[in-house]
């Protein structure tokens, strides 16, 4: 690590208080005039840092730059040693991840300020502007194969979990892993798997979440300004939103209890009870979404008759 970074460290950790460069220049073993001159160049970075004469230096609450340091001030303990690569700007940051994973056998968080061709399901793109979260984990879970369907629905009540921490607005799932406020949609997830096919073992799984925070609706396309969510935390940055939903991930893999999550999953759905329309051997139909199997099936009925949908688009008509 850098004096740069460790200065940043040492700051993330007392937030709130102003550290004196006499106690940051004695950590580090550096002179003073050492600590001044890096934190110069973490201001250069965009770092907003007040100094007050006798009492030091203290970050600006408002500060929102993505950093493995600030990240790893909020991870849990046990999650602390999680390789994290923080990018300005990638093509996607599932892409980046599969491509490194490939080379390790570690747990990884690939983090970016913007994608330029950010994918989402079905082979869609997933509009990306700056200053949101993109995010990519790969683990390593022991899981079946024919399990891996699941890996999403975790995903889904994961960050369903850590994000109503900090909002008093309710959150609710639209199946099968988009997560909306009202009729916008803040989050969406692409889970993808690298396997071996050969001994049909799961190498390992990249978990895409994609948060709209921060931006502006004016920084989406056009034909996404009724449809964008923006979610708004109660003063939380990216870094230690990034930290809990990472928390709520690896915590759910290691209590692996699918029962209680999707129990959880099912509690949240938005179509539940809506008439929604989807196709079906090409034809367009309309029926009423009534649960979700234990494969994480959507059941409707359509005049009396159940039907079972396990993947696909369905839409539905959101009221305000
Ligand atoms: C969807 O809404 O269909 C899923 C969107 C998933 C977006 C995330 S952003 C981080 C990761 N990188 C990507 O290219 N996609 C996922």
């Amino acid at each position: 690590m850098t004096s740069k970074q460790k200065i940043l460290e040492i700051m993330e950790q007392k937030r709130d208080d102003y550290i004196s460069g006499q106690y940051i220049a004695k950590k580090l073993e550096v002179s003073r005039a050492a600590v001044w001159k890096n934190i110069n160049l973490l201001k250069e970075d965009g770092y907003k840092i007040e100094s007050k004469t006798n009492k030091g230096y203290r970050l600006v609450k408002d500060n929102d730059i993505l950093s493995e340091v600030g990240i790893k001030n909020s991870l849990k303990d046990e999650y602390k040693n999680t390789k994290i690569l923080v990018l300005d700007r990638v093509d996607s940051t599932n892409n980046y991840a599969k491509k490194y994973a490939v080379d390790t056998k570690e747990n990884l968080i690939v983090l970016a300020n913007e994608q330029t061709a950010g994918r989402g399901r079905r082979g869609r793109s997933f509009a990306s502007p700056e200053k949101g979260i993109y995010m990519s984990m790969v683990l390593r879970p022991q899981i079946d194969l024919k399990e891996v369907y699941f890996s999403t629905i975790l995903t889904v009540v994961a960050v369903h979990r850590a994000l109503s921490k900090f909002t008093d607005e309710r959150i609710l799932v639209k199946w099968v892993n988009d997560l909306y406020i009202g009729k916008r949609k803040i989050c969406g997830i692409l889970t993808e798997l690298v396997s071996n096919l050969e001994t049909m073992d799961v190498e390992f799984l990249v978990l895409g979440i994609g948060i709209n925070v921060n931006s502006d609706i004016k920084d989406y396309p056009d034909e996404l300004s009724e449809k964008v969510g923006i979610f708004k935390s109660k003063g939380l940055n990216r870094n230690q939103l990034i930290a809990h939903i990472a928390n709520e991930v690896f915590a759910l893999f290691k209590n692996y209890d699918k029962a209680l999550i999707l129990e959880e999953y099912k509690s949240l759905q938005l179509l539940f009870g809506k008439m929604i329309n989807f196709e079906q051997n090409g034809l367009s139909k309309t029926a009423l979404a009534v649960d979700i199997t234990e494969n994480g099936e959507l059941v409707v009925m359509e005049k009396g008759e159940k039907i079972i949908l396990n993947s696909g688009d369905v839409s539905v008509k959101l009221g305000e």
